[in-house]
């Protein structure tokens, strides 16, 4: 399962950065395929009103959202309690076999946690994803508050449907490639639990003592890399969130609300698509939270990369063919390189 489940994410990722990465190489043979994977890719400004064919209302981004914070907070909670449950005193190594025996000696359903690795590394790496998903916990609440609250979408602003497949694929697979290492495992323990819970009913399930301590102790002492990247995500956070704000302020008159203006402000002043930017480094800062060394949260990376540097070139074009008092000193997405 385990193997099958890292293998299929890893295949999925691949799969969506390979279209890409072939569409953006510089050859005449590619140019209709980069047309084509652009206008898979193309929503609001950058659609042009004729292909309206296989679309949907770009406000179904708040879709994303509603099932990115339903599912990452599913695996965030069930993997915090797996965590929780079953190697409480991760920096005590230790403790660690005395406190899983209790466990596995106390419920027959817990005997399967017997067979675990006691390693270091796995209970750390459990502990790690637990600090992963509460970071995109914190990205995928506040994308859905903007998408009711802070932009005003077009009525008329569409997104092609692959478009819209692709983005509820990646709101599903981008919290799970971020616990994949033990999502199998915490999957199982779902399932025992569950099952424990139909067999002996409420009142004969053992009872669980809870120690705000040793819930949260573990995430805080998990290492500098983690805070690291936990700075990194927050800036980059930070940064999005108000890109994001200015954006949503441009049509704030009623009048204004098919209009296009030019942003500034903020990343703005570099960059035609800050929000972009401050998305890949908020993945960046994910990226080296996660210590740097799971294939499948770099392929997650690469993923977003290639997406945001598609989307924001032609973004980009967009802004110098539509207005001739563009800042000519701002690029596309990368400051001082694109
Ligand atoms: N992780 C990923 O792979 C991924 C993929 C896609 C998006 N995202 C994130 O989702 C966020 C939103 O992306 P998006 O593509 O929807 O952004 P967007 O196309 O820039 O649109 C955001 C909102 O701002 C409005 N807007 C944009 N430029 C404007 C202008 N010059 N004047 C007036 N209004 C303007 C848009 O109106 P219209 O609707 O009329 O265009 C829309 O309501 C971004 O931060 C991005 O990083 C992430």
């Amino acid at each position: 399962m385990e193997l099958d489940l890292v293998g299929l994410l890893r295949a999925a990722w691949v799969a969506g950065i390979l279209p890409i990465l072939i569409a953006s190489l510089p050859f005449s043979w590619t140019a209709s395929f980069h047309g084509l994977v652009l206008g898979f890719a193309k929503r609001g400004k950058i659609m042009q009103a004729s292909s309206k064919k296989f679309t949907l209302p770009q406000k179904f981004f708040g879709h994303f959202y509603v099932v990115a914070v339903v599912w990452t907070t599913f695996l965030l909670v069930t993997t915090w309690l797996y965590a929780y449950r079953t190697v409480p005193m991760v920096l005590k190594p230790f403790h660690y076999t005395t406190i899983a025996n209790q466990l596995a000696g106390g419920s027959h359903i817990f005997s399967w946690l017997k067979s675990h690795s006691t390693s270091v590394e796995y209970k750390y790496s459990i502990w790690r994803s637990v600090f992963l998903l509460l970071l995109m916990e914190v990205q995928v609440l506040r994308r859905l508050y903007e998408t009711i609250y802070v932009f005003n979408y077009r009525c008329s602003a569409q997104m092609h449907i692959v478009g819209y497949l692709t983005g509820l694929f990646f709101y599903t697979a981008a919290p799970l490639s971020l616990c994949c290492n033990c999502a199998p495992d915490v999957y199982k323990f779902v399932l025992n639990g569950v099952a424990e819970f139909i067999v002996k009913g409420k009142s004969h399930m053992p009872s669980m003592e809870f120690d705000w301590w040793e819930f949260t102790i573990p995430l805080v002492k998990l290492g500098w890399l983690q805070w690291i990247g936990a700075a990194i995500f927050f800036w980059g956070w930070i940064h999005q969130q108000r890109c994001h704000a200015i954006l949503g302020s441009l049509r704030e008159r009623r009048d204004q609300v098919d209009e296009y203006i030019i942003p500034h402000g903020d990343w703005f002043r570099i960059v035609s698509s800050p929000h972009y930017l401050a998305e890949i480094v908020l993945y960046s800062g994910l990226l080296v939270a996660s210590g740097g060394t799971d294939l499948t949260i770099w392929l997650l990376f690469i993923f977003v990369v290639a997406n945001l540097v598609l989307a924001a070139a032609e973004t980009h074009r967009w802004y110098l063919r539509k207005f001739e008092n563009y800042p000519r000193n701002r690029l596309a997405i990368i400051p001082f390189v694109y």
